[in-house]
């Protein structure tokens, strides 16, 4: 196992997805505890606003915009930040979309968008940081997924595929990161108030806030810990479904969901 927990006095930060919800949060809550911290996402403008709002925090916020389906720019962006601001030591890659899916209208779309941001927009930041830091021997890297990862649940099929992807694969590489001298992590959060769910139409057991949850989530960076899970509560209740035989499961999900059978 990799012990590598990385610190501020290391290098630098890299948060992808931090325009807004859990990345921003997180964020700022890194800047506050002094760390350097190289925020990327599409809205430069709301990136430029959190270096401000940062300004007298003990860390700081740069911004380095782009697309994380873009694997080139992906490349370019961590090259510049290492330019910048020094090595980077801590990557949270976790941009993603939320793109609610119906057996009735599926299209290829919704599932095409999902992979290109959640997973191979993952891959695309994960490939180049990783790099630098197999170079340097020593990082950490956080992958954000989700429960939704751990089974299918009614809406999910494109999202939670791309989470479950995420899952896998990080559990798949930790093998290697370990001998890399990399600290790799997966972030599950259960339900976080964020500009993704607001528009949810169903009801979100344990709905955390998120400067509740990037506290988990630092907390949880500072860990040796594989998993970065919570609220537990919840996540503790869906770990036990995953262990359900599938006609419990289905079940089960239908009736916690209230998921009508008919339309
Ligand atoms: N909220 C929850 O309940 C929940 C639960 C489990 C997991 N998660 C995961 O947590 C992560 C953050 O979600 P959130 O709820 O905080 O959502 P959010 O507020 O909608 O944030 C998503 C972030 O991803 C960025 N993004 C989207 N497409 C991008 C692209 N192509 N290139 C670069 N950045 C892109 C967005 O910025 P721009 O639009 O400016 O590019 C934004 O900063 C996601 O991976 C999500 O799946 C969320």
């Amino acid at each position: 196992m990799s012990s590598y927990i990385a610190s501020p006095k290391d290098g630098v930060a890299w948060i992808t997805g931090a325009s807004s919800g859990i990345g921003k949060a997180l964020a700022m809550l890194l800047a506050r505890e002094g760390w350097k911290v190289a925020v990327t996402a599409r809205s430069l403008d709301k990136l430029e606003a959190m270096a401000e709002e940062a300004g007298s925090l003990r860390g700081s916020i740069m911004a380095f915009p782009g697309d994380v389906t873009d694997a080139r720019e992906m490349e370019r962006v961590v090259e510049a930040v290492e330019r910048a601001l020094g090595p980077l030591v801590l990557g949270v890659l976790n941009a993603g979309v939320y793109l609610p899916v119906k057996g009735e209208d599926l299209n290829v779309r919704d599932f095409e968008k999902s992979i290109a941001v959640n997973l191979l927009g993952t891959v695309n930041c994960l490939v180049p940081l990783s790099k630098w830091m197999k170079e340097s021997g020593k990082g950490q890297i956080a992958i954000v997924s989700s429960v939704a990862g751990y089974r299918g649940l009614p809406t999910s099929a494109a999202y939670g595929a791309t989470k479950a992807g995420l899952i896998n694969m990080a559990e798949a590489l930790k093998f290697d990161f370990d001998r890399m001298g990399i600290h790799l992590q997966v972030i599950m959060p259960g339900f976080v108030d964020t500009p993704a769910t607001s528009q949810n139409p169903f009801p979100m057991p344990h709905l955390l806030g998120v400067e509740e949850a990037a506290e988990k989530i630092g907390e949880g960076l500072k860990t040796h810990s594989f998993e970065i899970t919570f609220p537990k509560r919840f996540t503790y209740q869906l770990k036990l479904l995953r262990m359900l035989p599938y006609r419990l499961y289905f079940a089960a999900v239908a009736r916690a969901t209230g998921w009508p059978k008919k339309k």
